[in-house]
């Protein structure tokens, strides 16, 4: 089975990232064949500039590897090493309907956010079901936003199974992770970098113990009563850091009052903290031996093109390009 996945490069990543799509990635690299790769050249659809962009398709290699992902049983690469990518995008548009682009959500969000609606913002379903059909994968794990790419990408095998010949490419499936529940942020609202209400993987400890302390809403039970725990964002929060008797005993602690919220802030931020200990030594371990986020992703790249170039060859074939 091969496992294939993209993430764009967007910033820092939070936990809300973690639980929805990273931590469940990365376990899937023991259940088969993965490749991950950052998707750099999507990121660039809304034009973060060249520094930025460089610097976040690192930090995200960074700290995906810190997370977990394994270059030895992964395949990890930057979308842009495999510039085939775009030939194969180039003859999936050949077979793609423009209403089959007008109608994805993700282009209508992004203008209404007030970006540019540029050509490559408006292709980019073409690009990602490049990606995923250049890799013959068969299972795509995405967050539930990225059902609809997944249908295009099905959509546009289809029709070139059709046009060219039915093994031309391989019919992926998506992974939809249902069960993650979506990760509140600080504030209670989905956790979103639109929305400032991240906290982060990452970061220094000082900087983020207060992130927790002045930025998790809470009501203004007083200390000696009860509180409630419906809603409760530390409560929330706490449950993914925490063990079960740990989180039952904080309910508990919330429905007996005597207790204030600066002490599960407290709890909270250790059980955060404890959690990723070991990724932290990790992202230490790799920025202390330069070159070893490069060398990684140059390996990734070989196998990636390798793999691709098979692909690339019996489609240029199937459809009459020399
Ligand atoms: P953001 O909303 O911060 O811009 P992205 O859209 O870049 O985050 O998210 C990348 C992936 O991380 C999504 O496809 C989704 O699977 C996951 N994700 C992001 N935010 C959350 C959240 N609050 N809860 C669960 N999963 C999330
Ligand atoms: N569009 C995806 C996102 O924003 C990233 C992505 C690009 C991707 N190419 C992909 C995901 C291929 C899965 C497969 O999250």
């Amino acid at each position: 089975m091969k496992y294939l996945t993209g993430l764009q490069p967007s910033g820092k990543l939070h936990i809300g990232n973690y639980f929805g799509a990273i931590q469940n990635a990365i376990a899937l690299q023991d259940k088969g064949e993965a490749f991950y790769f950052i998707a750099n050249y999507h990121a660039m659809t809304t034009q973060p500039g060249a520094d930025v962009l460089r610097a976040n398709t690192y930090e995200m290699a960074l700290d995906l590897l810190a997370c977990g992902l394994d270059p030895e049983k992964a395949v990890f690469f930057a979308q842009s090493s495999v510039p085939e990518v775009n030939e194969l995008a180039w003859v999936l548009s050949t077979v793609c309907p423009m209403g089959l682009l007008e109608r994805c959500h993700s282009y209508k969000d992004k203008i209404a956010k007030g970006f540019s609606p540029n050509h490559a913002l408006f292709a980019y379903p073409a690009l990602m079901a490049a990606d995923i059909l250049l890799y013959d994968s068969d299972v795509v794990p995405v967050g539930k936003d990225q059902k609809q790419h997944l249908e295009v990408t099905r959509d546009l095998a289809g029709k070139i199974n059709d046009a060219f010949g039915a093994d031309t490419l391989k019919m992926p499936e998506a992974l939809i992770n249902e069960v993650t529940a979506i990760v509140p942020g600080l504030d209670g609202q989905k956790m979103s970098k639109s929305y400032g209400n991240t906290l982060p993987v990452f970061g220094e400890e000082k900087a983020l113990r207060k992130l927790i302390n002045k930025k998790v809403v809470t009501d203004a039970t007083p200390l000696e009563a009860p509180k409630p725990t419906e809603n409760s964002i530390i409560l929330a929060l706490y449950k993914l850091f925490a063990t079960a008797e740990e989180y039952e005993e904080m309910v508990e602690a919330h429905k007996r009052g005597g207790v204030g919220y600066g002490q599960f802030k407290k709890d909270l931020f250790e059980a955060y903290w404890e959690y990723f200990r070991a990724a932290r030594e990790k992202r230490e371990w790799i920025l202390a031996h330069p070159g070893y986020v490069d060398e990684v992703l140059r390996n990734g790249a070989e196998r990636a093109r390798e793999a691709a170039a098979k692909v690339l060859a019996r489609v240029r074939k199937a459809v009459g390009l020399i």
